[in-house]
């Protein structure tokens, strides 16, 4: 499974980068406002940071708009996929880049037949949000298991990019299931690093080592 992380901090990103394990970055208009900073510009930066998909998202939502800006984006660098909301005209768009050879990653699905319908316009990622779905008393981890079997029932290429990421055990979760892609806030992928027995273990190698030399 390919890990990306879900931010627009650059900081967060190079760290994530230093580790060596990190295949892409996902942002969105929520997590660009956080940073202050100009949209096209922190991509730009993002895209040279991180060789992998970079995930910059369209603001308008109608078919024009969306085609226009994504055209854009597909020029800030090589590795920019478009992110296009599941919209009519969305897909609409999303079939259009698809014959432009433009790469897509349809965000803001809550249902398989959402999945679906961007699937058959041929976007390149689909994104369930999982958390989403939880916060409201549902269950999301099921969503992404019911897309998968779909696309694997149909031989569909896209991917499935597990989105809106709250703890670790949708890691996992993802994991069991399959899933191409999970997209994780930066501390939620600095958990994947922790265990207490680890911490405790080190704290005793060395503890008994010394003691030994000490002694
Ligand atoms: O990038 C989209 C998605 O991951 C959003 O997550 O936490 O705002 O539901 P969240």
């Amino acid at each position: 499974m390919k890990l990306f992380i879900d931010t627009a901090n650059v900081d967060e990103i190079r760290t994530a980068m230093s580790w060596g394990v990190l295949d892409g970055v996902t942002t969105n208009p929520s997590l660009i406002a956080k940073e202050k900073r100009d949209y096209k510009e922190t991509v730009k930066e993002i895209c040279a940071i991180v060789p992998g998909p970079v995930s910059a998202e369209v603001l308008s939502t109608d078919y024009d708009g969306m085609l226009e800006e994504a055209r854009e984006w597909s020029k800030v660098a090589k590795n920019v996929v478009v992110k296009i909301p599941l919209l009519p005209d969305g897909i609409k768009v999303v079939k259009q880049l698809t014959l432009e050879d433009i790469k897509t990653n349809v965000t803001l699905v809550f249902s398989v037949n959402q999945a679906v319908l961007a699937a058959k316009a041929g976007a390149t990622y689909v994104s369930p949000f999982v958390g989403r779905i939880d916060d409201i008393g549902g269950n999301g981890m099921l969503l992404v298991e019911e897309i998968l079997t779909t696309f694997m029932n149909y031989d569909l290429d896209t991917e499935v990019i597990v989105a809106s990421v709250r703890n670790g055990r949708h890691i996992v979760d993802s994991l069991m299931m399959g899933a191409h892609i999970a997209t994780i806030p930066f501390k939620i992928l600095q958990g994947m690093f922790k265990h207490p027995l680890t911490d405790i273990g080190i704290e005793r190698f060395l503890a008994d080592y010394k003691a030994a030399m000490d002694g």
